[in-house]
């Protein structure tokens, strides 16, 4: 029996054998698959085998859809179950399948979805092992609009004994050879989503997380690139992870040279009991394949994570222009200089006006009052409620910041339920920016959030919310799981965030929520189905944010990338750029402001004017055009980067140069993704060129001296 799944440009063909389930391909689209290289049963030297009877067929060699521990595959496997007997050895075999349309949702996880059931087209492939009662159910969905692939996990016990999960990975994906490169990110607050590429190797990439949140470190995706594969060329296979917890990707390339990749929940310190009749449902992946090279990888990620992963209200509507107080004034904030501030900003165009940490308990700096979600009356003496209305009299939408999932130990919250707080009976707890971790696995403290978040948000006009979140996870344990399930607290805290977050979003659905984990800590699939929007990067330089902002353009849309102009010298590396190189920067996201506009020159003041009004010119091509890398900051001194519309009638293009060269290098910029048969207009000088033109010839870029200098272009159709 076969299984050829065909999305729009490729093909993902497993197979039945013996009862296994055996992974074919995954590739190029083939119009009919009829195995003209099938897979080969190679006995090699002391490969184990169940039936004297037939030697040849081993394990050990064959691609495996979702491969066990324990006969006679050497190589990682997807799951591990331990039996009651304490036995670790089950072995799945296929036991039927369902077709059907439509996609269904994952059970408390967030997931890529469908508005209609003849959008995509799902397979449900059932495996069991007869010996224990566990059954797995693989499922498959495939797009009818997107060239991406789902894939996710469910455990089920069916057995009359309960048994344990050790390891439940969403993915594991065998390729037939090793003639490829990884590319993961790596990185650091302040320095996220750095661009890793290397050849694959004898030996096993681990690339994870054990945060308790998908993390600035590492990301929930990694991509195999055939060597030759570059931007726009060559064969990309991407695979991204829809969690924001504990993660791992574990690359393997075995000894005879065949690749193993997987990815799920991390199997470090994880477990989950299940008693007969449970079941565990585990994250959903995202497969796309593309054989016109990281790019076409990209735009995949882009249309389908912007349309089919983000929801609510703003999925479908332009984003405001924010500004935000924070680094204009930290925790020292008071109604006269916020109200000072929003007025400036309103005078520039700008549309929302945020208020961050510190208007709430006795918050004067970092060491107390979360948990304690009520106004601070020294600071803001007429309430929030007055501010919000002040700000809406002067035409500004009001968001507000807040950081529900931590707790000071200096709170109110803190001294009536110390135990709220994840914890190891008889164990100190180590502080991280003085703040502990909620137990979001426990009912009464998500409940105390959702109604202590909702008493603002409803008390008080309020149009946007950033979701801070600034800790990992310490002494991981849950004072209400038994002992047998404490190892399960980490994945329950991400079902209990997600649940907290689905009620919320829910509840308000007109708010427009922005996610943060002390900047883009955890910009990851799973935060983006309930926000459509993540702050990047506590980093606001404008060069730093070249690299912050190309590397995340890997997997996410710039819809969903918080960018923001910020004062010089910056506050985090002290760089002076030109006002113009930071509104370009930050315009090729989700655009804002964090600065003092009172502080700035009449000069400052009309160039943001000026800013604000391009943003709005071209805001429709940045959130929901096409984006398409030209050059890479991680290779060289310059970074360029367009954006077109989705019916090629517009595009933007832009150009970075880092450090001034004594002999500069002559540049242009080449277009990406217009169609060559149409004239486009520069909207500037009135010049006309035809798309082929620009795309092949490009633009030439000026020959300025100095560094972080930056340009603009923009056509339209003629
Ligand atoms: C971390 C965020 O990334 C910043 O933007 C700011 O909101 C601070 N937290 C406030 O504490």
């Amino acid at each position: 029996m076969q299984f050829h799944l065909q999305t729009k440009d490729s093909s993902y063909v497993m197979q039945v054998l013996r009862g296994y389930l055996l992974h074919l391909y995954w590739g190029k689209k083939i119009g009919t698959y009829r195995g003209s290289s099938p897979v080969v049963l190679a006995p090699r030297s002391f490969a184990p085998y169940a039936d004297p009877a037939q030697p040849g067929f081993t394990l050990s060699t064959l691609p495996l859809e979702y491969p066990a521990y324990g006969n006679g595959d050497y190589r990682h496997p997807a799951y591990q179950v331990q039996l009651k007997d304490g036995s670790t050895v089950t072995d799945l075999r296929y036991a039927g399948h369902n077709i059907y349309h439509g996609k269904k949702k994952l059970a408390g996880l967030p997931a890529t979805y469908v508005e209609n059931n003849q959008e995509a087209q799902s397979l449900d492939i059932l495996l069991q092992d007869r010996i224990s009662g566990l059954s797995v159910v693989l499922t498959y969905s495939v797009f009818r609009d997107f060239d991406a692939i789902t894939r996710s996990v469910r455990f089920e016990n069916d057995g009359a004994a309960s048994f344990r999960l050790q390891r439940a990975l969403s993915a594991s994906l065998d390729f037939r050879d090793d003639g490829l490169d990884s590319l993961t990110f790596y990185g650091s607050h302040n320095n996220e989503r750095n661009i890793n590429r290397h050849p694959l190797s004898e030996e096993m990439l681990v690339i994870d997380s054990a945060r308790g949140a998908s993390s600035p470190q590492h990301d929930p995706f990694f991509a195999l690139l055939r060597q030759n594969t570059d931007e726009d060329h060559g064969e990309a296979f991407g695979c991204s992870l829809v969690y924001s917890g504990n993660f791992a990707i574990q690359i393997e390339v075995d000894q005879y040279r065949t690749v193993r990749a997987s990815i799920g929940i991390n199997p470090f310190d994880f477990s989950w009991r299940m008693k007969s009749g449970e079941s565990f449902q585990a994250p959903e992946v995202v497969l796309v394949y593309s054989d016109h090279g990281l790019g076409g990888l990209s735009l995949t990620y882009h249309r389908l994570y912007r349309s089919r992963l983000a929801r609510g209200k703003y999925r479908d509507r332009l984003r405001p222009i924010l500004i935000n107080n924070w680094e204009a004034t930290y925790f020292k904030l008071n109604e006269k200089k916020l109200l000072a501030i929003a007025k400036e900003a309103q005078k520039a165009g700008i549309e929302l006006f945020v208020l961050d940490d510190g208007w709430f308990g006795h918050r004067d700096n970092d060491r107390s009052s979360l948990g304690d979600w009520i106004v601070n009356r020294q600071k803001l003496p007429h309430g929030l409620g007055w501010l919000s209305t002040r700000i809406h009299e002067m035409g500004l939408k009001f968001g507000l910041w807040f950081e529900p999932e931590m707790v000071s130990p200096d709170s109110n919250l803190y001294r009536a339920h110390s135990d709220w707080c994840l914890h190891v009976p008889g164990r100190p707890t180590s502080l991280s920016r003085f703040q502990l971790v909620l137990d979001l696995s426990r009912a009464d403290v998500r409940d105390y959030l959702v109604q202590s978040v909702s008493a603002v948000l409803t008390d008080t006009d309020i149009n946007y919310v950033k979701w801070d979140m600034n800790r990992h996870m310490t002494e991981i344990g849950s004072a209400l799981l038994p002992d047998e399930c404490q190892r399960e607290t980490a994945h329950r805290y991400m079902l209990g965030l997600y649940e907290i977050l689905e009620k919320l979003t829910a509840q308000f659905p007109d708010i427009l929520f922005e996610s943060c984990s002390s900047g883009g800590g955890r910009f990851d699939p799973g935060m983006l189905y309930y926000m459509p929007q993540t702050w990047a990067s506590d980093n606001t330089d404008a060069v730093s944010r070249l690299k912050i902002q190309y590397g995340t353009s890997i997997v996410y849309p710039p819809a969903a990338i918080g960018a923001h102009v910020s004062t010089v010298p910056n506050h985090q590396v002290g760089r002076i750029t030109s006002l113009t190189t930071r509104g370009h920067v930050a315009m090729s996201g989700n655009f804002g402001y964090e600065l003092d506009p009172t502080r700035l020159n009449k000069g400052d003041k009309k160039m943001i004017e000026r800013q604000v009004s391009f943003y709005k010119e071209i805001r429709p091509l940045i959130q929901f055009g096409d984006f398409y890398r030209i050059s890479s900051p991680f290779e060289g001194q310059d970074a360029s980067w367009c954006f077109v519309a989705p019916d090629q009638s517009e595009a933007a293009g832009f150009f970075f140069r880092i450090l001034a060269d004594s002999s500069p290098l002559l540049r242009t910029l080449k277009f990406k993704g217009l169609d060559p048969d149409t004239l486009y207009e520069n909207v500037a000088t009135g010049e006309v060129f035809g798309g082929d033109e620009l795309m092949n010839a490009g633009v030439n870029v000026p020959d300025e001296k100095g560094d972080f200098k930056s340009y603009v272009w923009r056509f339209r159709r003629k």
